[in-house]
């Protein structure tokens, strides 16, 4: 047989095995099948001495080129399998679900004080913002206080060195933004409150407010009542209805409390409302006089109104939270519910 012939056969045999791996370890297998140390190929070459002599050149010139075009198919299909394995790396499959993301969302708090900023926005109040720390003169001083008030006791308020302290209210920022403007003025002002206070189901060292000034020429007290009718009805639901009584705050006369029918009962008395049928939800007042002329506004001329609320009993209220701990502890297990 012509070793052409011979070789032929052996290469169409060997690439139809080659065709059908598709595995590094199965061209591997074939590999040394036909190269390795006892492979066919390996055999033939060393059983050419064999052979006649004169046939031996021919034989082994066949064989070794058979070896050589062996040798480069194992390395295409390696190659080619390399490639595809590149691929599979590198494949993404755009149809498998996404990952889960844990998504956070805004604390009871917050969305409280925004329905309540959204509200005022509505009735043409502008935000503004005041320090958290202030000095005696903007949070007790320009608002009438008495040197010898309560609140000023150290007893109620944090105080810092240089004569600062934490406010105790945010009633300070009227003053701030009436030294800088003139009527006329409406604005809300929500912001973080300190008073020393421990921990109990109604009370926390530190709380949130919203205030509210309204100063121009004419405003009466039938439109600090509408206002806040208007306010309740919003926040509480449409069927709410309102009461004033008459309290007392150095900054306002007259001063009064806005009480609210029970969100719970409706006013028919509950636990909630301690059997009034109502519920008592900020301080308000027609603006102090005194607290005119500390800022340099015409008492004679001006004319104003403020109110001042705290943001935690309206969301406690709203959602029917009954320990104010909750909002500080961020505990997720309460939080997620809103
Ligand atoms: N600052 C008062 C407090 O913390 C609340 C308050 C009452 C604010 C009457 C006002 C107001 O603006 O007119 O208890």
């Amino acid at each position: 047989m012509a070793p052409e012939k011979y070789t032929e056969e052996i290469r169409s045999e060997f690439l139809q095995k080659l065709n059908l791996t598709s595995t590094p370890e199965e061209i591997d297998k074939i590999r040394i099948m036909y190269l390795g140390r006892k492979g066919i190929i390996t055999k033939k070459l060393k059983n050419i001495k064999n052979l006649d002599v004169e046939k031996r050149p021919l034989y082994g010139k066949a064989m070794n080129e058979l070896k050589h075009s062996i040798e480069n198919a194992l390395e295409e299909k390696n190659k080619e399998f390399l490639g595809t394995k590149k691929l599979e790396e590198n494949y993404f499959d755009y149809t498998m679900p996404g990952d889960r993301r844990w998504q956070g969302h805004l604390h009871p708090l917050t969305t409280t004080t925004n329905e309540i900023i959204e509200i005022f926005l509505k009735m043409g109040f502008s935000i503004a913002y005041g320090p958290d720390i202030e000095t005696d003169f903007y949070n007790f001083e320009a608002l009438n206080f008495p040197k010898d008030h309560p609140s000023r006791d150290i007893q109620d308020t944090f105080y810092l060195e240089n004569n600062l302290l934490l406010r105790t209210q945010t009633s300070p920022v009227q003053i701030r933004v009436m030294e800088k403007q003139k009527p006329p003025i409406r604005i809300i002002s929500p912001g973080r409150c300190y008073r020393v206070d421990n921990f109990d189901p109604s009370h926390s060292p530190v709380f949130h407010q919203i205030e509210s000034l309204y100063v121009d020429t004419n405003v009466t007290l039938a439109d600090l009542i509408a206002t806040l009718d208007i306010f309740a009805k919003a926040i509480f639901g449409a069927s709410t209805t309102i009461k004033l009584t008459p309290h007392y705050f150095p900054f306002t006369e007259p001063s009064a409390e806005l009480n609210v029918s029970c969100p719970f009962c409706g006013g028919k008395g509950c636990s909630t409302c301690k059997h009034t049928g109502w519920i008592e939800i900020m301080g308000c007042g027609m603006v102090h006089p005194e607290v005119f002329k500390i800022v340099g506004y015409d008492a004679d001329k001006y004319t104003g109104f403020a109110f001042g609320m705290g943001i935690e009993r309206i969301s406690m209220l709203k959602h029917n939270i009954n320990d104010i701990r909750l909002f500080f502890e961020n505990d997720l297990r309460f939080i997620e519910q809103f």
